[in-house]
């Protein structure tokens, strides 16, 4: 079943979700608004292959728009990727009425929106997410980054887009490994905000879910409450002074983790793997510092081991053939922008539905929290 004509209107930003959301789009482009604007599109190699034709042959106007094209992956989230963009956007002469097409994942969202928020002060642009990560989470809610070295997300602005429309037919393309990843934001959504969807995704199982098609009904409706459970906080806190901080739970470790594995030849994990292992931590640092009972703990620990059971075990060989990693860990973490006063801040929860946020964790009680990804 696909879910159709569904607008989200909640914020400044529309959020336009089902297989017409590139008509919303299109009407935007030739809108009085918009239709002298110069238009360009930011994708990546692979959602240049894919994704590029669907929109061009929903929205005709685009054959004449600039493509600017990156390499897939969170390399891309560079200053020098950045860098390159501008000077393109200068060469092709963009001004300030110009509007930038974000086409890709959260790589091309995150840093198209970087890109859109420095050019000339500040572009208008819009995301059209095409992998799950992107629809669920990264397209939403105007935050734009790079990445510094090793560190996730260092440098970056709060600077929404104009739009974001959803087209769940994007998703027939992106790579089974990729919806994994998209569906741990998923389980953190439910986690945090949706009870009677957790319960759901406790009694049909990761395994099973990971194995039915994006187009089915079931993951329709998580598409769906997903997105509109980040729009919601997004509209609450755009700034993350309070509220939007219950989003960061399994993300502090989950960064730590994911920033092990850039740089290197092999990603270790993709981001998703990384948040997914991080609530496996986070869980039992909840049980430990927020009251989250332990059967409940245990519960959320094996319904996240049978779909990124891999992924763990990755990890768990990673570490072994370099133990100084687990230091590492330690020292990523200190670098996480929630912490005060040499403690580690996390955001845990007490129960399904009940997240807590500015609770404090030490060196210790986060080394016994790690064991559990590798139990
Ligand atoms: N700004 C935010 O609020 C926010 C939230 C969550 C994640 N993020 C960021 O998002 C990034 C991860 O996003 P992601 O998982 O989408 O990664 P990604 O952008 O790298 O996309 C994943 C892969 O799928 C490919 N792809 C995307 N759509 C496709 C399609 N329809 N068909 C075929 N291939 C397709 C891409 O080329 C890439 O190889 C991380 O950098 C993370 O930090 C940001």
């Amino acid at each position: 079943m696909i879910l159709s004509g569904r607008v989200v209107n909640l914020s400044r930003t529309r959020i336009h979700y089902g297989t017409d959301a590139l008509q919303g789009f299109r009407k935007l482009i030739v809108s009085q608004e918009y239709r002298k604007s110069r238009v360009f599109i930011l994708v990546d190699a692979n959602t240049g292959k894919h994704c590029l034709p669907l929109l061009v042959e929903a929205c005709p106007e685009l054959d004449a728009a600039s493509v600017f094209e990156i390499e897939g992956g969170e390399a891309s989230k560079s200053l020098i990727a950045a860098g390159k963009i501008w000077g393109e956007l200068l060469a092709a002469q963009a001004d300030r009425h110009s509007i930038l097409i974000n086409l890709g994942g959260g790589v091309v969202s995150d840093l198209g929106g970087f890109v859109a928020a420095g050019l000339k002060r500040g572009i208008k642009y819009v995301n059209i997410p095409t992998s799950l990560m992107g629809m669920v989470d990264a397209a939403i809610g105007g935050k734009t980054g790079i990445n510094m070295g090793k560190l996730k997300n260092q440098v970056g602005f709060f600077y929404s887009p104009i739009a974001v429309f959803l087209d769940p037919r994007f998703l027939k393309t992106l790579p089974s490994a990729h919806i994994r990843s998209g569906f741990a934001e998923v389980i953190k959504s439910a986690l945090l905000g949706d009870p009677v969807l957790w319960r759901k995704l406790l009694r049909l199982g990761a395994e099973n879910i990971l194995r039915m098609d994006t187009s089915e009904k079931p993951w329709q409706d998580m598409i769906m409450k997903t997105l509109t459970f980040k729009n919601r906080i997004v509209c609450q806190d755009f700034r993350e002074q309070k509220l939007r901080k219950i989003l960061n739970f399994g993300h502090t470790i989950g960064h730590a983790l994911e920033s092990l594995s850039l740089g290197r030849d092999e990603n270790i994990l993709l981001h998703g793997d990384a948040v997914a292992l991080g609530m496996i931590a986070e869980s039992w640092l909840s049980h430990m510092k927020a009251g989250l009972s332990k059967a409940e703990a245990m519960e959320i620990i094996s319904f996240l081991k049978a779909g990124y059971k891999p992924q763990a075990d990755a990890l768990k060989g990673f570490f072994k053939s370099s133990p100084a990693s687990l230091d590492s860990i330690y020292d990523l973490l200190m670098h996480d922008k929630k912490n005060r006063e040499g403690q580690i801040t996390y955001t845990l929860i007490q129960a399904a539905g009940k997240p807590r946020i500015n609770l404090d964790a030490g060196r210790k009680e986060t080394a016994v929290s790690l064991e559990k990804i590798f139990e």
